[in-house]
């Protein structure tokens, strides 16, 4: 997916006060693209991964999906469009501890499990092998270690075949071997199923396995290297 950013501002409300997170921020992501986000702590990295996940809006500004401005969709049509083409991955993994491995992977469809064409309990499978944890599908999160989980957690992401993931410091928690791990199977996603992936880390070295690297500094994008 070509995800075009136009010209956005972020501000938030916090009491009297108004603060300006991002301003004038423009950027072109092309489809394919693994583009990385680097910045200081409190730059706006999470508060621009939300505005392209259409977990929140711009207070100015436009974002297009393949031509598409999600601002002018309906409510309604915005948690389609998500939920039909936007994968999220986070730090802290974010899996249900009550539900297995599997049943997590298929969260996502769940609730519109009669009108998919697919078994989702084979997708479910077929993906926990993909992440390198075949018949690991029964296990629940705390049966499962930190890298474990994350890898549960892309899979969970890739469920709706989506076009562009998106991954909020995914290995901010993980020592750097796994942190390699996981970040190898973000590479494999977008280089062989040419998925869009933006990722957000503080980690330099990661950073590499990008193609694209930008940072946020004082309120805006700048490119890096
Ligand atoms: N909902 C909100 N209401 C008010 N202020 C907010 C809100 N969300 C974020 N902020 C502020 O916006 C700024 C950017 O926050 P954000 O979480 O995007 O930073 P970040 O770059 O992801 O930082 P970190 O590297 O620590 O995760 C911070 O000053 C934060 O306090
Ligand atoms: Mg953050």
């Amino acid at each position: 997916m070509q995800v075009l950013v136009e010209n956005i501002t972020k501000k938030y409300q916090v009491g009297e006060e108004e603060i300006t997170v991002l301003d004038g921020v423009n950027l072109r992501i092309a489809a394919g693209d693994f583009l990385v986000i680097t910045g200081p702590s409190g730059a706006g990295k999470t508060t621009f991964l939300n505005l392209l996940g259409t977990l929140d809006e711009p207070s100015a500004g436009r974002i297009l999906y393949d031509g598409v401005d999600a601002g002018a969709l309906h409510p309604n049509q915005i948690a389609d469009f998500r939920r039909d083409h936007i994968g999220f991955v986070f730090q802290f993994y974010n899996l249900i501890p009550q539900l297995s491995a599997q049943e997590n992977v298929m969260l996502p469809l769940l609730p519109n499990v009669k009108q998919l064409k697919f078994n989702l309990e084979e997708r479910a499978a077929a993906l926990l092998a993909q992440v390198g944890l075949d018949g690991k599908g029964e296990k629940y999160p705390y049966q499962l270690s930190g890298g474990e989980q994350q890898r549960v957690a892309i899979a969970r992401a890739l469920v709706n075949t989506p076009s562009l993931v998106l991954a909020d410091e995914p290995t901010g928690n993980l020592d750097m071997e796994i942190g390699e791990q996981i970040l190898r199977i973000l590479q494999e996603v977008n280089r062989k199923q040419g998925v869009t992936v933006v990722m957000v880390t503080h980690n330099e070295t990661f950073a590499s396995f990008g193609t694209r690297v930008v940072q946020i500094f004082d309120h805006k994008l700048q490119k890096v290297g």
